[in-house]
């Protein structure tokens, strides 16, 4: 690595990851490493992201490896590693299998990255990243999900079709856990500051919310094989440059908490201020007894899982 360079990790070169490495470099954040146990799958993807520099004007190095070695003295490691979900599964289904590769993936970050802020994209998210934690051992805040950057952009989208605007206009907010259980906040949804719900009928909100918690099960059933990754490649990217840039920006993410919203010990989605060590802190916002009881269900759902399946 160059003196002084950036350097970001993604760890997987499937779908997810290769589409966060390639927004990564075409938004020229440093270098670029993409690890896979398929060492020619990585290196051939972080070759073409290469010659593609000269067409899109990036000069970044994508390099593809299978060794931990290579990802030394990264900022930021984005794990993307694992099985996606097939038509019929739940995210959950996936959680023993992708368990045990999270603990390779770990082992190899602790050991080689040790001073890194690590991004988890592998599913089911929140469980996911609970594990890398315990793995690692790194602190909590070092240790963040990508789920409601994802979550939030799906809202957006419907709610910008729904109203005839841009999608750039709408503010939308989505907490709680990467699944069935998620919880999606028209209180905290503004087309440019004005409330959603001075434009569009309740109905309408609450048939987007609906599909904004079913989105990821939407395009599995179109994709028929595996599961998005244009969306989701791009939201890990943007906080792996938030955090490289430690722009403080808020963003919905999957966090540990420590009695916030009234849990503990566990990692949820709420909206944090992110800077270049990670979580720097939670907000915590006022909500509808409504709405805190389907955040704290939804809590409660992935701590029993946490439990009841990882032995946590
Ligand atoms: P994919 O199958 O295209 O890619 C997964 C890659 O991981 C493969 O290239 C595979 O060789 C690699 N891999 C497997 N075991 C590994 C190991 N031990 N070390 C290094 N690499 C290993 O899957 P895709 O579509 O990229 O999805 C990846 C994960 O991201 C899935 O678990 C999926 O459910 C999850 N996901 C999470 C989202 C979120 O919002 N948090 C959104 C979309 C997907
Ligand atoms: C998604 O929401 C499957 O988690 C993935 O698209």
């Amino acid at each position: 690595m160059v003196n002084g360079a950036r350097k970001v990790a993604v760890i997987g070169a499937g779908n997810v990851g290769a589409t966060c490495a390639f927004v990564l470099a075409e938004r020229k954040v440093g270098e670029v490493v993409l690890l896979d146990i398929f060492e020619g799958f990585a290196k051939g993807k972080a070759l073409d992201m290469s010659q593609g520099g000269r067409v899109l004007n990036y000069d970044g190095r994508v390099t593809g490896t299978k060794d931990y070695a290579d990802i030394a003295e990264s900022d930021v490691v984005v794990v993307t590693s694992g099985f996606p979900r097939q038509p019929g599964m739940t995210r959950e289904d996936l959680i023993g299998k992708n368990a045990d590769i999270i603990t390779q993936v770990g082992n190899g970050i602790k050991e080689h990255a040790p001073d890194s802020v690590v991004v988890m994209v592998t599913n089911p998210l929140d469980l996911m990243t609970y594990h890398m934690q315990k793995i690692t051992g790194f602190h909590h805040g070092r240790i963040v999900g990508q789920a409601g950057i994802l979550d939030s952009a799906r809202m957006t989208h419907f709610i910008a079709e729904a109203v005839g605007c841009s999608n750039e206009d709408v503010q939308a907010m989505v907490l709680g856990g990467h699944g069935d259980t998620m919880v999606p906040l028209p209180n905290y949804t503004t087309v440019n500051g004005i409330p959603v719900r001075q434009l569009l009928p309740e109905e309408e909100i609450k048939s987007i919310c609906e599909r904004t918690a079913g989105g990821g099960g939407e395009i599995v059933k179109l994709l028929e094989r595996g599961s998005a990754f244009y969306a989701p490649g791009s939201a890990a990217a943007i906080m792996a440059e938030s955090i490289l840039d430690g722009r403080r920006r808020v963003l919905p993410c999957s966090a540990y908490l420590t009695g916030q919203y009234g849990m503990e010990d566990i990692y949820i989605g709420v909206p944090v201020v992110l800077d270049s060590n990670g979580v720097d802190r939670i907000l915590e916002l006022e909500l509808e007894d409504s709405e805190l009881e389907s955040l704290q269900q939804s809590g409660a759902f992935y701590k029993e899982q946490l439990s009841s399946i990882l032995g946590y």
